[in-house]
């Protein structure tokens, strides 16, 4: 979920607005705003599905607030209503909350609490909020009630919470734990917000909270405590971001923006990692030293970037020598593995922010292991806590489907691996190859366009398979076609059909083979063959030195390990085309958020 407020800024709706747009990516089933200035006059406005709904009827309210807060909603706890929508209020309608997270123990905080209470929504938020409220009843100041309902949540709860109490109107109370929180700071008002993105049109200063922190934000002012109850000073940074990157220009969806960008992604991640004599640069001596100390890598994941990271183990263990293992972050956190003598351990992740990662650099630092994230967004959670960080730098990425920042994610693997061993070739002149073959793969989208309709438009099951590196991309290649088209489309290691899955295909059920892997290439073949024999309508990706007459598309030779750089925009570019010819939002699959950061 996404959260955004701001105080002492005049007109506060258009920031307010603007600022959830910018966080739907962070989940879209409701949203809702509080508005207030210092007279006390407010509004509350709420609605079930886009932002866009929300803007009309806000605007059409005609109040504007020089206060306010606001948040768009990813559900958690009760089902998307607009009475589950937050602001949150309570009862008296004196105090309104937003929050990101999840309050494990609300339902024993209400029995201890609320009894007699009318609750009117299904979530732990209300209950926050009806909490504050009591406490205020019960004789605290304002502070001390949200301290004291803060107090109560339980260990393991998560929370971002921004808190406004109507007798001291332009006043935000905020506070956070594992659920990113910002104060932006400027000379015309002050804002807090999940996402500095979402506020850059205020200002570009942030003050980023720590776990347990408390803040008071008034026009003028901004007050933090620490988790000890400290008042503690703490320095803004300067975002550097260019509002520009995150608007979609001429383009009809943020995807196909962002899977054009990628050739210019590929050229911005070799200038930052390569002087102009080809030497490595930027990647301090203290992580290749930290790693080199280590005997077994464990990369950490979710989704998108778990994907990348089975792209880079190859790159580790073949290039590096260091054996490397892959995990899914949820898994990994309840379900530890036995871990090597010396474990080190690299977080990806495009938001920096996804709470199943978090939760395992959490468990592995309280173990004493050191780790390294690699994150599209620095300055996030988990570039903060992890002792290493370096940047992903695939720019902004807005829509839920990730496309540049896999790329980008598999490029810096690849960059970081060959700083600590050696590829055997020139990684720098191959990588300035990749990003050609990557602009020419994009400039080819009216045979990926034609593809998707043939192959796609009426399907309701899809496979891509593949061997190898090929296998690790099928399984990012179907989760882009699924997440977004709705196709249910399966990413197969090629050889593992003939056990079972082979019973699925029926006349013209579509198979995507990827084929740029000499080693496996023949077996591959043989696999599509063997499909193909079953009625499935095959569709191959090959790299040219391994194309053959009828392959679909013909994918520029770059070095081998590299070319699920290439493989990838293909699938993208289908599933992007996929999901038009069915007439569906690419940018906005349902019930997905592009940051998740509840468990
Ligand atoms: C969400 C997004 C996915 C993403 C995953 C991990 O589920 O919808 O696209 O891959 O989170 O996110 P991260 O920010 O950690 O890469």
């Amino acid at each position: 979920c996404g959260i955004v407020g701001v105080t002492g800024v005049g007109d506060a709706l258009p920031y307010l607005l603007q600022g959830l747009q910018k966080l739907e990516y962070r989940g879209y089933d409701s949203a809702g705003v509080y508005l207030t200035d210092a007279s006390g006059k407010n509004a509350l406005i709420k609605e079930k599905g886009r932002v866009a709904k929300l803007a009309e009827k806000a605007k059409a309210n005609g109040f504007a607030g020089t206060a306010g807060i606001a948040h768009t909603r990813w559900a958690t706890h009760g089902n998307v209503t607009v009475e589950n929508a937050h602001p949150q209020k309570s009862a008296d309608d004196r105090f309104f909350l937003v929050h990101n997270g999840v309050i494990e123990n609300y339902k024993e905080l209400t029995e201890t609490y609320l009894q007699g209470v009318h609750l009117v929504s299904e979530t732990d938020t209300e209950v926050a909020v009806q909490l504050v409220d009591k406490f205020s009843k019960d004789g605290l100041a304002t502070p001390d009630a949200f301290r004291k309902m803060i107090s109560l949540l339980d260990g393991n709860s998560a929370y971002g919470f921004l808190l406004v109490d109507h007798e001291d109107p332009e006043t935000l109370y905020v506070a956070k734990k594992k659920s990113p929180l910002l104060v932006g700071v400027s000379e015309h008002g002050n804002a807090v917000t999940s996402d500095a993105a979402a506020m850059i049109d205020l200002t570009k200063d942030f003050i980023e909270l720590r776990d347990g922190d408390m803040a008071i934000v008034k026009p003028d002012s901004v007050v933090i405590y620490d988790a000890a109850g400290e008042r503690v000073n703490r320095e803004p940074f300067t975002l550097e971001i260019d509002p520009e990157d995150t608007d979609k220009g001429a383009y009809p969806y943020y995807m196909l923006k962002e899977i054009d960008e990628q050739a210019v992604v590929a050229r911005n991640i070799a200038g930052h990692y390569f002087d102009e004599d080809g030497n490595l640069q930027g990647i301090p001596c203290a992580v290749t030293d930290a790693i080199e100390a280590a005997d077994r890598l464990y990369i950490v994941a979710a989704g998108t970037s778990y994907h990348a990271g089975l792209i880079g183990k190859r790159y580790f263990e073949q290039w590096a020598k260091i054996p490397t293992e892959v995990h899914i972050a949820s898994e990994f956190a309840y379900d530890q593995p036995m871990l090597s003598e010396k474990p080190f351990f690299i977080f990806l992740s495009q938001s920096g922010e996804t709470a199943d990662s978090r939760e395992v650099l959490d468990n592995v630092k309280k173990q004493g292991y050191p780790a390294l994230t690699l994150a599209n967004v620095m300055n996030s959670t988990l570039t903060r806590e992890a002792d290493f960080a370096l940047p992903v730098l695939a720019g902004p990425e807005i829509a839920v489907a990730s496309t540049k920042a896999y790329t980008a994610q598999v490029l810096v693997q690849a960059i970081l691996a060959a700083s600590l061993g050696n590829p055997g070739f020139d990684l720098k002149a191959e990588l300035a190859k990749v990003a050609v073959e990557i602009q020419a793969i994009t400039d080819e989208k009216e045979s990926f366009k034609k593809i998707a309709e043939d192959a796609l438009k009426d399907q309701h099951s899809a496979f891509y398979i593949g061997r190898g590196l090929d296998a690790a991309v099928a399984l990012e290649a179907a989760l882009k076609l699924k997440e977004i088209s709705y196709i249910q489309t399966e990413g197969f290691a090629a050889g593992e059909l003939k056990h079972g899955t082979i019973s699925l295909i029926e006349e013209g059920t579509p198979v995507f083979a990827l084929l740029t892997q000499s080693k496996t290439a023949g077996l591959l073949r043989g696999e599509v063959a063997q499909v193909a024999a079953r009625g499935a309508n095959t569709i191959v990706f090959a790299s040219e030195e391994l194309a053959k007459e009828g392959d679909a598309f013909v994918l520029p030779q770059v070095n081998e390990l590299l070319m699920p750089l290439l493989a990838v925009i293909p699938a993208q570019l289908v599933a992007y085309y996929a999901t038009l010819a069915r007439g569906l939002d690419v940018d906005r699959p349902r019930n997905l958020a592009k940051s998740v950061t509840v468990q």
